[in-house]
């Protein structure tokens, strides 16, 4: 099993953790299947719905903490969204009056808690892009400079290119372009463009260094291999929840001790 998919998994324990305030899954392994398959329901009836297009693959964390608005919101295969009670996902692409907002994802994205997107044009979005949490992309000031009663404003279209990683509360504002795997730092603000292989931050955010133009490793190379992916992934549950039971479960709910 490759050290990716190792580390993934690792992820996802902690996010479950984090979630649900304990120290280790204490579900049996039949249980998280179950649960899984729910969630997987829930987003077939109430979230997929919600979306002009998702695509395959996708996987969603809580999906019941995601805000969706408007009727353009187009996502590509094996996204990765994971919302959270105290930060939802919000995304709108405003459809009222003169404007028609899209928001458009590729493959293999991931989006955090508490990030927002709100086009009133156009944000693009391209393949293996990451947000961190509580970024935030929009392409409107959303109010008049002048004429404060304006709705939306003058928006400029936003557009992020592949691999694109943006920090932790970091906002991308109106007409910016984000060059091919750069990185923006955490709670910058960006305000003009950021071409591409290099690290831009601060507020306003300022170019810090290049990076390399070598091969990077992205996103779309961990899901190269789908089928693979989710048999390791299986494998790796069975292993790692051997020894739960529906006893030791229930106990770790109604009286719980340090050894959940
Ligand atoms: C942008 C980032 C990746 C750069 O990491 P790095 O290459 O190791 O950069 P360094 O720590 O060496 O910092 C380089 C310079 O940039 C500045 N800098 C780095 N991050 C900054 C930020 N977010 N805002 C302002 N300045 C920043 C540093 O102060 C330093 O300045 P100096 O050269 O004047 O001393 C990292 O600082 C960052 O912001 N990571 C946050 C990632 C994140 O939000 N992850 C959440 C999960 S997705």
């Amino acid at each position: 099993m490759s050290p990716e998919i190792s580390r993934y998994f690792i992820i996802q324990e902690l996010i479950y953790r984090w979630r649900r305030k304990i120290r280790k899954d204490n579900r049996p392994y039949w249980l998280k299947k179950i649960t899984s398959k729910i969630n997987t329901k829930y987003v077939t009836r109430f979230v997929k719905p919600q979306f002009k297009h998702l695509g395959k693959g996708s996987v969603f964390f809580k999906p019941k903490y995601m805000k969706l608005f408007g009727s353009s919101i187009s996502v590509g295969n094996f996204a990765t969204f994971i919302a959270a009670p105290d930060d939802y996902i919000q995304m709108t692409s405003w459809d009222a009056g003169e404007w028609a907002g899209k928001i458009n994802i590729g493959d293999y994205v991931l989006i955090s808690p508490g990030v927002r997107m709100m086009a009133a044009l156009s944000i693009s979005i391209d393949d293996s892009c990451m947000f961190g949490h509580g970024s935030c992309i929009t392409d409107a000031d959303w109010h008049g400079i002048y004429d404060r009663t304006k709705v939306v404003g003058e928006p400029k279209p936003v557009v992020l290119e592949k691999n694109v990683w943006v920090g932790e509360d970091a906002m991308i504002c109106k007409g910016v372009t984000i060059g091919e795997n750069s990185i923006i730092g955490a709670r910058s603000v960006v305000t003009k463009d950021v071409p591409p292989n290099s690290i831009y931050a601060g507020n306003p955010a300022a170019f810090i260094r290049n990076l390399d133009e070598g091969e990077f490793i992205t996103r779309k190379d961990f899901f190269n291999d789908p089928v693979k992916l989710a048999h390791d992934f299986d494998l790796l549950d069975r292993h790692t929840l051997a020894a739960n039971s529906l006893w030791s479960w229930i106990k770790s709910i109604i009286w719980r001790d340090n050894t959940h």
